[in-house]
C-alpha cells in the first residue's frame, strides 16, 4: 500500500538548522512541553557524530518546527527522535506529520529498519495517525515512567520495513 498524500502549508520549506534561535523561537512558545534547549544547544548544535537529520521547517522564512534524529544507542539498526516540536499557533496544519516525514524517509535511506522515541500520552494520537498515514507498524508502550511535569512517558517504536 502506498503512503496517503500529506497535507501541509503550500509554502512550508525544510531547511538543515543553522541557529539556536530558531529552536528557541519555537520552544518559547510551548507550554506544558518545555523541551530543554540548553541540551539541545550542547548535545545537537556542535559536530556530533550521531546526529543523523536536524531539520527547522521554515514558513516565509521564519522558523515554526523542528525535528532532530540521531543513532539509536541501544540499536544499530534503529534511529532515535530526542525532539520534535512545532509553533504553538502553526500546530495542527499538517507540520508536525511533514517533520515526520522527513525522519522517516531519513531512516530508510540510511537501510535502518526501526525508529524510536519517547513521549507524553497526550501525544500518543499523534504518532499513531503517522503510523497509519505511512503506512508503517507502530508500537506504543507505557514505560512506568513519568517525565518531570507528571505527564506518563511512552514509549514508541516504528518498524518501517512493513512488507
Ligand atoms: C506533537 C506535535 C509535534 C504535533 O505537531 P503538529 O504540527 O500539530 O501535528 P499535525 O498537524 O501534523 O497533526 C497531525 C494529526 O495528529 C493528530 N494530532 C496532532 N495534535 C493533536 C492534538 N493536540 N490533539 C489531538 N490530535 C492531535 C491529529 O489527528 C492531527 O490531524 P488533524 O489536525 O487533521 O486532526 C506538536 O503538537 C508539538 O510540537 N507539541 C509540543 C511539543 C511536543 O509535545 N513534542 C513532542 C515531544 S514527544
Amino acid at each position: 500500500m502506498s503512503s496517503k498524500v500529506l497535507h501541509q502549508p503550500s509554502n512550508l520549506k525544510f531547511v538543515d538548522f543553522t541557529s539556536m534561535g530558531d529552536v528557541e523561537k519555537i520552544n518559547n512558545t510551548l507550554d506544558g512541553w518545555e523541551p530543554d534547549t540548553e541540551e539541545i544547544r550542547k548535545d545537537y548544535s556542535k559536530q556530533n557524530s550521531a546526529l543523523l537529520l536536524f531539520k527547522i521547517a521554515k514558513i516565509a522564512g521564519q522558523a515554526v518546527g523542528y525535528v532532530i534524529l540521531r543513532e539509536d544507542y541501544d540499536n544499530e539498526n534503529s534511529t532515535y527522535i530526542p525532539f520534535i516540536a512545532v509553533k504553538t499557533s502553526e500546530q495542527r496544519k499538517g507540520i508536525g506529520t511533514s517533520l515526520m516525514r522527513q525522519a522517516v524517509d531519513k531512516t530508510k535511506a540510511l537501510g535502518k529498519k526501526i525508529l524510536t522515541l519517547y513521549c507524553e500520552e497526550k501525544n500518543i494520537i499523534f504518532y499513531a495517525q503517522i503510523a497509519s498515514k505511512f503506512d508503517i507498524d507502530i508500537l506504543a508502550l507505557a514505560t512506568g515512567d513519568e517525565y518531570s511535569n507528571g505527564q506518563p512517558l511512552y514509549f514508541v517504536r516504528y518498524d518501517i520495513d512493513k512488507k
